[in-house]
């Protein structure tokens, strides 16, 4: 079974294919991130032109790396929500077109529960040489090895900052994920500890009443004056800083395992504030040229700990009241290497990761739980009306 995932939800324009639910046959992603990084943020209507003018190549670039053909394609599995109206409108009609021309059942799928699928992925494509080995075709059997894929040469669309297209040197996980599954799910736009006993039957634990950690990453990064996205140069920055140079609040929360990040957020920049002798009245857009690099450091360690240490903290709560076979982190800010690292000491399982190109938005974390709708025979979309849904939750 091989599913086409179409990612459009914010500024990456994704297509990836996935056999069988845990082999990556290929992942291309383009983003406009570059476009966005002079205004510290994502522009919708940027985005959604962006969306426009790349997502024909990128889906065939998919197709291509794979050496698939459309007739090679068992279905088509597209996010629908959450997301910027704009940015998921050009994925869905894309997706609802292929689904309708070239007559392929069509998924709806929620972006949230997409990015925990990303660990489901144990494989990456076999070169010609290696497939002549070893057989495996049952969904989620046996998958012990990371294989050696070779895609075809980069042609056209460079996905920009991510690295190349091949998936030769991805990282996975050696297995998928055990039931019962506890997720941690922390991206630019979600904050969420959820418990799947299975596919499709899970419980929302809790998630953020304000930020998303990687809006306070993104946030915080603005304050000192580093570029966007924020989770990787905060943690770029952090790495010359003393995480415990300031003391930065743990917000208290009324339901156990809800998160809140503004409070740290504005912490920070009262921090920063004060260590250039201003005011609070101080005007943030100033503070970057008035920090040193060593101020900078300072500050960006001790936010990354104490932020990291939130949701660690939650996580071991969760484990410790659920005890669950295993524990899985997605989202962008699951490629940060303090929250790998600040959980792998805590945990007392063995927690395995996911290469961090799977963490940010992608393809092929839709098309994988795609593979799941199609196997478990979940409701297909109806690819005349399949509407969007940017406030979609878990
Ligand atoms: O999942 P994602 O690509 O998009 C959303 O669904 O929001 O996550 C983007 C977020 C951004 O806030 C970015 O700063 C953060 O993930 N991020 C990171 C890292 N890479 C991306 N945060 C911490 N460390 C990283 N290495
Ligand atoms: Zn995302």
């Amino acid at each position: 079974m091989k599913i086409l995932g179409i990612e459009s939800s914010c500024d990456e324009t994704a297509a990836a294919i996935v056999e069988d639910g845990y082999r990556l046959l290929s992942n291309v992603v383009a983003s406009s991130m570059d476009l966005h990084a002079q205004y510290g943020g994502v522009v919708p209507e940027i985005a959604a032109r962006s969306h426009i003018e790349v997502v024909d190549g990128v889906i065939q670039q998919a197709l291509d790396e794979a050496d698939c053909a459309w007739d090679d394609i068992d279905a088509i599995a597209v996010t629908y929500g959450a997301g910027l109206g704009g940015s998921l409108l050009i994925g869905v009609l894309t997706a609802r077109t292929l689904a309708i021309t070239k007559g392929k059942p069509l998924y709806a799928i929620n972006h949230v529960e997409g990015h925990v699928y990303a660990n489901f992925l144990t494989e990456v494509k076999k070169s010609p040489v290696q497939s002549a080995g070893s057989e495996q075709s049952e969904l989620g059997e046996e998958q012990g090895r990371h294989e050696r894929s070779k895609v075809s040469p980069e042609e056209g669309l460079a996905p920009p900052g991510k690295g190349g297209n091949s998936l030769s040197d991805y990282r996975l996980p050696s297995r998928q994920p055990a039931f019962p599954v506890l997720a941690l799910i922390v991206s630019g736009g979600h904050s969420q500890l959820a418990l799947f006993r299975d596919h499709f039957d899970y419980t929302l634990l809790g998630q953020t009443q304000d930020d998303a950690i990687g809006e306070a990453f993104d946030k915080v990064a603005k304050i000192l004056g580093l570029p966007y996205p924020g989770g990787p140069s905060v943690g770029k920055k952090a790495l010359d800083g003393n995480p415990t140079a300031f003391k930065l609040p743990k917000s208290k929360m009324s339901e156990k395992y809800d998160f809140s990040f503004s409070g740290i957020k504005t912490a920070v920049l009262r921090v920063a504030q004060e260590q250039i002798g201003e005011t609070f009245a101080f005007p943030s857009k100033d503070i970057p040229a008035r920090l040193d690099e060593a101020q900078k450091a300072d500050i960006a360690a001790s936010f990354q700990r104490v932020a990291v240490e939130t949701v660690v903290d939650k996580t071991m709560l969760a484990y410790n009241e659920f005890q669950p076979a295993s524990v899985v982190i997605a989202g962008g800010v699951a490629a940060s290497p303090e929250l790998r690292k600040q959980l792998a000491e805590r945990l007392p399982i063995t927690i395995e990761y996911t290469d961090p190109r799977l963490c940010t938005d992608n393809g092929a974390m839709i098309a994988t739980l795609g593979c799941f709708h199609m196997k478990l025979g979940r409701l297909m979309a109806d690819p005349h009306s399949l509407d969007i849904k940017p406030n979609l939750s878990m």
